[in-house]
């Protein structure tokens, strides 16, 4: 037999089956799921809309790139319209974050014609070359790597002052996440994100907004660059935009995408009909279902619930994050509490940074999931670490 090559440190669980917020292993053990395969099923595994548009696809097409596309094209314009940040109304789609990230710089460089790219510490943007030269949330991601893309330039995240002094007539782009999530789920501040978007346009370089983990609804609105009222002119999507389907998706407004000829790039896979498909349903469950607002009641409830059942605990530093976006930072790595997790609460989650621990429940949770996750976190740490 082949053997798979992990990238990832197997688990100790094998799923056999999944719906809504739930998993099961081969034992027919339940498990609530937190970490939704790195946020992937917000809209929960299998939700019944997104699974009829694939067996809709299965049964008519499979494959037609973009070039030859049918109905299925319109069908997802048109669900895409009520979802995209106003303005950003030109989108193509991609295969994996990461991809989305490479096509926003390459778009970056081409209409401005520079070369330089700002990033910000804590970031992650994915692991091919290009994403990985703006990624700096963990140092051994990039080490053996150089030389990597030249012309990024590196500043601290939530820092004004940095801005000032990275952001010149030579920077392509500037991207961000407006929530950090493999770095540590940290929300950017509110005076960050509008100097960002002054400076990017006072100097003609473009904003980025990264939000492949936190767009579609996980934050508590469809996209994080709302709670700050700024507006990207590249928003990178994935993970939950296909419902469970692999596929990304770049979007721009009118004015970038008069700068992109035919030709400036391809992607065999990308847009192909099981993904339009997956999306179109996505974004109507989205809409007709209310997720962002759900996240948004659900997250507040898990954060203040936590906070509750975690006050005074030394171990725990501090619980941030935004909507269904959670993180409890620890004095300590999580690696203990999450397997604590997994084995005694049967909750999946998931790392961030160094010492935090992840949640990324589907939106569907309900008040029981909620208070499940919250004990089960509070009950690990006191397990692990005691006080
Ligand atoms: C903000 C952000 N950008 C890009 C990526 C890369 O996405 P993918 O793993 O689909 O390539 C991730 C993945 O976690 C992410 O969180």
């Amino acid at each position: 037999m082949a053997s798979y090559l992990h990238f990832y440190e197997p688990r100790g669980i094998r799923v056999a089956r999944a719906m809504g917020q739930y998993v099961w292993d081969e034992e027919g053990r339940r498990y609530l799921d937190a970490y939704t395969g790195h946020g992937v099923a917000f809209l929960g595994h299998r939700h019944p809309r997104i699974v009829s548009a694939l067996v809709e696809a299965l049964g008519s097409v499979m494959v037609a790139p973009p070039s030859v596309a049918g109905r299925w094209m319109e069908e997802l314009l048109e669900a895409l319209e009520p979802v995209l940040p106003p303005g950003l109304d030109h989108v193509t789609l991609l295969n994996s974050g990461t991809e989305a990230v490479e096509l926003a710089l390459k778009i970056a460089r081409r209409v401005t014609g520079r070369k330089n790219i700002v990033y910000f510490s804590g970031s992650f943007h994915g692991r091919t070359m290009g994403a990985l030269s703006v990624t700096s949330s963990n140092p051994g991601y990039r080490r053996g790597y150089e030389p990597l893309v030249p012309g990024t330039v590196r500043a601290r995240y939530n820092s004004v002052e940095d801005l000032e002094k990275v952001i010149t007539e030579e920077t392509a782009a500037a991207i961000v996440e407006p929530v950090q999530g493999e770095g540590g789920v940290n929300p950017a501040s509110p005076e960050f994100m509008r100097e960002l978007r002054r400076l990017c346009s006072e100097k003609g370089c473009l904003l980025i907004a990264d939000e492949v983990q936190t767009g579609f609804g996980r934050t508590g609105k469809t996209w994080a660059i709302e709670h700050y009222g700024v507006t990207p002119d590249i928003l990178t999507a994935g993970k939950a935009i296909g419902g469970g389907f692999p596929v990304s998706m770049v979007a721009v407004p009118a004015w970038v995408a008069e700068k992109l000829p035919h030709g400036f790039h391809g992607s065999t896979y990308g847009g192909n009909p099981m993904a339009m498909k997956a999306v179109a349903a996505a974004a109507r469950v989205l809409v007709e279902e209310e997720v962002p607002r759900q996240a948004s009641v659900k997250g507040a409830r898990l954060m203040r619930l936590l906070g509750e059942v975690l006050s005074g605990a030394r171990p725990v530093r501090r619980i941030k994050g935004m909507g269904l976006m959670v993180g409890v930072e620890l004095r300590f790595p999580p690696g203990r509490v999450l397997r604590c997790l997994q084995e005694e609460k049967q909750i999946l989650a998931l790392k961030a940074g160094s010492t935090v621990v992840r949640l990324l429940p589907p939106y569907l949770v309900t008040q029981q999931d909620v208070e499940e996750m919250a004990r089960g976190v509070a009950d690990c740490v006191h397990r692990v670490y005691g006080g």
